[in-house]
């Protein structure tokens, strides 16, 4: 899709477009019977995804940080809509134990899981190492994420297996990937503060989202798992994931207003990849404004994904 239809909303090859909202994309699809993980889902993009989500009848587990945030947001939406299911899990990303602490909490509860959408994200925020010594923008946007989604396949598996239906993982990368560092993933610089650049250190987090939705999907392939990942850029939308950077990305709208999108066609790539029977069976796709689309030279590597998948893991190791 170019620039063009970027503009005008005008739909590609799905039937939807830059202007589709996430409500469109869903439209007369049932989701009763299905559960879904949301993460960060207490605002922005993720509020909206819950919310449709929930509108078309899955039971939606918001994993939040901030749980008075996430109970509000889903007081808010069961107001509206209160046959809703939603339900409110503790979840820091920036976190391994946390992590770990959601996963066993979740498990626990003894539901299916049929979709994963790995949403939760901060950009731009100045050099600061998690509580497990990790890079904050790579510990939040990629090691949490890979994390959860591991400790959360198995019950993916069984439920794909058990129900015939196929499981979906949807990552929320960006555009931003094509702003990385040079090297792409700096393996064996991560946490070097001298070098830290915030802007790519995001772009860096983004690329290993895709990278790493890539190597997941083909290791499921391989072991014949029905349940498919792809990536998606939901476009830009001003959300509170400008609070590092406020001025900035005001300014920078002011001039490209055009590009711009509201919350509901925000999360509209993510619906439609989510939820659509037409992406039956479509798997390690990058998706932005509900239709595939190119990625950046090292996000086609099969060597770096797989480099990232192995240092991922021994990462999380080293912290145990
Ligand atoms: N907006 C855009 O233009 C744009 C463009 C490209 C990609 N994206 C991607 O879209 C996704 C959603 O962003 P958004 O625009 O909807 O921003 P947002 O409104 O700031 O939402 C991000 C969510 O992630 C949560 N989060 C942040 N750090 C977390 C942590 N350590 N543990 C758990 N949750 C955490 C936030 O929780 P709190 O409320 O507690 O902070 C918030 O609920 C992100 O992955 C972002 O990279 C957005
Ligand atoms: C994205 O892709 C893989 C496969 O779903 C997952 O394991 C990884 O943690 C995800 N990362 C994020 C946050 O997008
Ligand atoms: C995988 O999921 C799809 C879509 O839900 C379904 O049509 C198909 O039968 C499933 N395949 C297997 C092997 O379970």
């Amino acid at each position: 899709m170019g620039i063009l239809s970027l503009i005008t909303g005008k739909p590609g090859a799905s039937g939807f477009g830059s202007g589709s909202t996430a409500e469109q994309v869903t439209e007369d699809i049932c989701a009763a019977g299905l559960t879904v993980v949301v993460t960060g889902g207490s605002s922005g993009i993720g509020l909206e995804t819950s919310r449709v989500f929930a509108l078309r009848g899955a039971h939606v587990i918001i994993a939040a940080r901030n749980t008075e945030a996430a109970s509000e947001a889903k007081k808010r939406i069961m107001k509206i809509h209160p046959v809703a299911r939603i339900d409110v899990l503790k979840l820091d990303l920036s976190s391994l134990k946390s992590v770990r602490a959601f996963a066993d909490q979740f498990n626990a509860m003894n539901l299916p899981l049929n979709i994963l959408i790995n949403n939760a994200g901060v950009m731009f925020c100045p050099f600061q190492l998690s509580e497990d010594e990790v890079e904050m923008q790579f510990a939040t946007n990629h090691l949490g994420h890979f994390l959860l989604t591991n400790l959360l396949l198995d019950n993916m598996k069984t439920t794909a297996k058990s129900t015939g239906i196929e499981g979906r993982i949807v990552n929320l990368s960006s555009v931003a990937h094509l702003h990385t560092y040079p090297k792409g993933i700096l393996f064996d610089q991560l946490n070097d503060k001298k070098i830290y650049n915030d802007k790519m250190a995001y772009g860096q987090s983004k690329l290993a989202n895709i990278l790493h939705a890539k190597e997941l999907s083909r290791r499921l392939k391989e072991e014949g798992a029905n349940i498919t990942v792809n990536c998606v850029h939901p476009g830009l939308i001003m959300t509170n994931l400008m609070r590092h950077s406020f001025a900035l990305m005001k300014a920078i709208q002011l001039v490209t207003y055009l590009f711009w999108k509201n919350v509901p066609q925000g999360a509209a790539t993510t619906c439609y990849v989510g939820l659509n029977p037409q992406l039956k069976g479509v798997t390690g796709k990058y998706f932005a404004d509900c239709n595939e689309e190119k990625t950046s030279a090292h996000a086609k590597s099969d060597v770096l994904a797989k480099q990232l998948w192995e240092f991922s893991e021994e990462l999380i190791r080293s912290v145990k």
